[in-house]
């Protein structure tokens, strides 16, 4: 059997989302148009907000770099929840006891919404309330839970801490757990599939394959696409995840990208009905997925790791992941495995508001920290509330241009910086000892070529693919991924195809094509 899932996972990676659900295509933009509010980025909090705010009957067209859901939406684990790790303890002791209450509550409401949302729609989107666990397998972990209860209890949150409970479900033994009731999970690709045919009902103009790469004027906002095609508009929206305009507002120095791998697997053993996750190494993240023939398959996640910093062949991760299960799930066959990244801001409170002092026109929603869904929504509500002139109380905690550092944060963004100039300077350093001769099908590496470094990977039918694998954001070098097939780079998480195709921003130029 571990032969069989080892062929599984050399495979193309897919998550279970995109592989089993089908969303309509669109063509790319080709000429030059105009529009009211343009929402770049078609993801979670891209589409939502694209809903809300022709639901307020604006006129708004979606742009799309790739496929509609195919950036880091589709490849999430889809839990929809306030309960982000250990945050409230966190947030009482660095935002206070107010922020941290409305961070809770802004998070509810965000699950409310697609709650609403799929009810209203009627999408059938395997919405399910579930309890949320955080458990520890340590005396330290066990100890980060009872803080955080302390917290929950402060706070009102509707939650314990439920050792017996979470073991009761769990097939290893535990210290502690904590409980948030009534969370949720759902099928995120069927959700937004929903609201998409709504879209087009609303006469939302959608492109796909439609890169934005500049923001021409800043005042009268025009888009410029990789194609040279125009968007003249009112009002932007970038919801591109990382922004792909980074430099207004400088969100480069201010943000993390974290990756992070999930399998979905047939196993023996009793899956969970609760959403899981540990607060100690090596995180996991459980859950169940109920596929429409009736049977249902585990998901778990974990093995995270700054993007483009992985110490080891990336299928590793995958390998780990697949262990948890044997070890403790009897897993049989893993029919999925993917991987994404998402950032986190300095003091871990997404940036959702006006992208930087002076560029009203200009709104950003990203630093979502691995919890993206109920954050997408909250994103999606405050940044139609600030187009249509209304106050929302949530507005001041989550403004990109908050200018309070405080100590842990400026320490993070020190550390952050750091760690990126010392990438730029080493990466440049070595000369890769490795040649393309030594490359075998399906092997990718830093080459020397022509006495100048190169990024090779050689496909599985023998052809060579050839970059310069100088990150083209701000110059760093990029790593090769072995498991996604792809050169990552270190410093702000962008991600290219071995041709050389932006899959992750902030990059949004190509990596340069070299000649054997
Ligand atoms: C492994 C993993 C597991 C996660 N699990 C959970 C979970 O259980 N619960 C939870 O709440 N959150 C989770 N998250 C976080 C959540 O998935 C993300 O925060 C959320 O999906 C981000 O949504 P988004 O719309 O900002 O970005 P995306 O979904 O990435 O959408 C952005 C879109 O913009 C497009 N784009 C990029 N650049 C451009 C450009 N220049 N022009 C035009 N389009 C562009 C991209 O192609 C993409 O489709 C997880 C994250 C990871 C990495
Ligand atoms: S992502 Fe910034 S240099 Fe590569």
């Amino acid at each position: 059997m571990a032969q069989e899932n080892d062929n599984r996972t050399r495979r193309e990676p897919g998550s279970y989302w995109m592989a089993t659900n089908e969303i309509p295509t669109y063509p790319s933009l080709q000429s030059n148009e105009s529009t009211d509010i343009a929402v770049i980025g078609g993801g979670i909090a891209g589409i939502i907000t694209a809903y809300l705010l022709a639901k307020e009957g604006k006129e708004v067209t979606l742009l799309e770099a790739g496929r509609l859901v195919g950036g880091v939406t589709g490849n999430t684990t889809a839990k929809i929840s306030a309960q982000h790790g250990t945050i409230y303890s966190t947030l009482m002791k660095t935002a206070g006891e107010k922020e941290a209450r409305l961070y809770y509550e802004a998070n509810l409401e965000g699950l409310q919404c697609i709650e609403n949302l799929a009810q209203e729609l009627g999408i059938d989107c395997m919405f399910s309330r579930r309890d949320a666990f955080i458990y520890a397998n340590t005396e330290a972990g066990a100890k980060l839970l009872e803080k955080e209860a302390d917290a929950y209890w402060k706070l009102g949150i509707d939650g314990e801490l439920a050792v017996v409970d979470a073991q009761a479900e769990l097939p290893f033994d535990i210290r502690q757990a904590l409980v948030m009731r009534n969370q949720a999970q759902f099928n995120p690709v069927q959700f937004l599939g929903g609201l998409v045919k709504e879209l087009e009902k609303m006469n939302v103009k959608i492109y796909e394959n439609t890169r934005a790469v500049k923001l021409l004027s800043k005042h009268d906002p025009v888009i410029q696409t990789e194609n040279l095609s125009r968007l003249m508009c009112n009002k932007v929206i970038v919801a591109t995840h990382y922004p792909f305009n980074d430099s207004d507002g400088l969100y480069f120095a201010r943000m993390a990208v974290n990756r992070s791998y999930a399998i979905a697997a047939k196993v023996s053993g009793k899956i969970p009905q609760g959403m899981y996750i540990s607060v100690d190494q090596p995180k996991r993240s459980l859950r169940s997925i109920e596929q429409e023939d009736g049977e249902s398959l585990l998901m778990i996640g974990g093995e995270g790791h700054g993007s483009g910093k992985q110490t080891k062949d990336t299928m590793e991760y995958y390998k780990n992941l697949e262990q948890t299960g044997r070890e403790q799930f009897g897993l049989e066959e893993t029919l999925y495995h993917w991987s994404a990244q998402d950032m986190s801001t300095l003091d871990k409170i997404p940036y959702i508001g006006t992208i930087t002092a002076g560029y009203d026109h200009i709104l950003v929603a990203t630093g979502f920290d691995k919890w993206g869904m109920a954050h997408g929504a909250i994103a999606a509500k405050l940044l139609t509330d600030q187009v249509m002139g209304r106050d929302n109380k949530y507005r001041g905690m989550y403004k990109p241009t908050r200018s309070k550092m405080k100590t842990v944060d400026a320490v993070s963004f020190l550390k952050d910086n750091a760690s990126v100039a010392k990438e730029l300077v080493k990466g440049k350093l070595k000369m890769p000892s490795k040649t393309i001769d030594s490359l075998s099908n399906g092997q990718g590496a830093l080459v020397k070529h022509q006495n100048e470094r190169a990024g090779a990977y050689r496909d599985k039918y023998g052809q060579l693919h050839l970059v310069d694998a100088t990150c083209t954001h701000m110059g760093c070098e990029t790593k090769w991924n072995e498991a996604e097939r792809s050169w990552d780079c270190p410093c702000h998480g962008s991600r290219f195809s071995y041709t050389g195709e932006v899959l992750n921003g902030p990059a949004v130029k190509p990596l340069k094509k070299l000649e054997e």
